[in-house]
């Protein structure tokens, strides 16, 4: 039969299933005659669906595709292009590179094999990596500078505690109170910016009960013209993670979208899993997304480069700490924070990886 050279060849089959490219296999009538899991997931189709369609049926790349291929057949010589953008009608646009190679005959047919390389991904991963390399060294440089203050503060202080004993007119304590006064604030700004050293405490949780939490938290605190959504996913499984140190980040970021609101909009929460999602170097079979959206006034561009960054703020009295600690509590679970936002529309997504026993 047409599909002989997958049913004949097993080997071939399982090397194309554990592929983490996307490969599609055409017969000379340019049919579908196999489509491994990378390219399912790439296209959303299943193998069972494109099972003998054409490749209109799933995507369009341009009017001289199919030529091209039918000519790749006939000449027997392969071809490849780069940074193309496909229309694909399940998952939308795709950049990729393609390389279609014929395949040898097997019998009297032959076969066309394309490759396809997706960039989106790679391009998400590198700014991915980018992102946590920035971070992970303004947190070093900040840790280190925070460091070099602490140590004077302290004999700065302990000086205007001896100097007060040897005041010989008590008006004066009034001065050495504002220099101790103000070492202590600074002590425990200085202590902020360090972060949270606690060691996380992890117990199996369900993360609805820490967005709940967040929820009659904020509530409590917040206006009556901010209206809650929620969109939860209740088939999440439980995962291993420290509630309290999962609150305080949702919490930052909540509290982020209620200022940005101003008395009177709406905040959505949304949860749902992921399947075969890379954080960093590491690949996860399963993840959870949260997202936290609001319809406020959102981010400037050029501010939303930096936001994570520790002492950045766009508020006159903010102190520019809530996201880079949310940051740190999400890193601190393997996780990973993203936002996009546009007026009208901000979301930060956090991702946290599922596997309970993953080495
Ligand atoms: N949901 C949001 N909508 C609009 N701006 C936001 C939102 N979340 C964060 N921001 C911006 O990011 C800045 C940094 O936030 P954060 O690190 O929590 O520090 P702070 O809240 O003290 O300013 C905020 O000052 C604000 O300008
Ligand atoms: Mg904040």
């Amino acid at each position: 039969m047409s599909d002989a050279i997958i049913q004949t060849d097993h080997s071939l089959s399982t090397i194309l299933d554990n592929l983490s490219t996307a490969v599609i296999l055409l017969n000379d009538d340019l049919n579908i005659q196999f489509i491994n899991p990378a390219c399912e997931n790439l296209f959303q189709i299943s193998f069972k669906r494109a099972y003998h369609k054409n490749l209109d049926d799933i995507f369009y790349i341009n009017d001289q595709f199919n030529l091209r291929l039918k000519h790749s057949l006939e000449t027997e010589h392969p071809f490849a292009e780069h940074e193309i953008t496909i229309d694909s009608l399940f998952s939308g646009k795709l950049t990729v590179n393609y390389t279609v190679t014929p395949l040898l005959h097997t019998g009297s047919k032959s076969y066309l094999l394309i490759e396809f390389t997706h960039l989106d991904r790679h391009l998400r991963i590198t700014r991915e990596e980018k992102l946590i390399n920035e971070q992970n060294a303004t947190k070093n440089l900040i840790r280190g500078m925070a460091h070099e203050i602490k140590n004077p503060l302290g004999g700065l202080r302990g000086a205007a505690q001896l100097l007060e004993r040897e005041l010989p007119d008590k008006n004066l304590k009034e001065y050495t109170q504002i220099i101790i006064g103000e070492a202590d604030r600074l002590q425990n700004l200085v202590d902020r910016m360090l972060g949270p050293k606690i060691v996380p405490q992890k117990q199996d949780i369900n993360i609805h009960q820490v967005l709940e939490h967040v929820r009659q938290l904020v509530l409590a605190e917040c206006s009556e013209g901010i209206h809650f959504n929620l969109d939860y996913d209740p088939s999440l499984p439980y995962f291993s993670a420290d509630p309290d140190l999962l609150i305080q980040a949702v919490l930052n970021i909540t509290r982020n979208a209620i200022a940005a609101l101003d008395n009177n909009g709406e905040i959505t929460f949304k949860t749902r899993p992921v399947r075969h999602f890379t954080i960093g170097h590491k690949h996860h079979r399963l993840v959870l997304q949260i997202d936290i959206m609001d319809n406020g006034h959102g981010i400037d561009d050029e501010l939303i480069e930096q936001i994570f960054y520790p002492m950045v703020t766009g508020r006159a009295d903010g102190t520019g700490l809530g996201l880079s600690i949310a940051q740190s509590l999400i890193n601190q679970h393997d996780g990973l924070i993203e936002c996009i936002s546009q007026p009208g529309n901000t979301i930060f997504t956090i991702y946290l990886p599922l596997e309970l026993n993953d080495a």
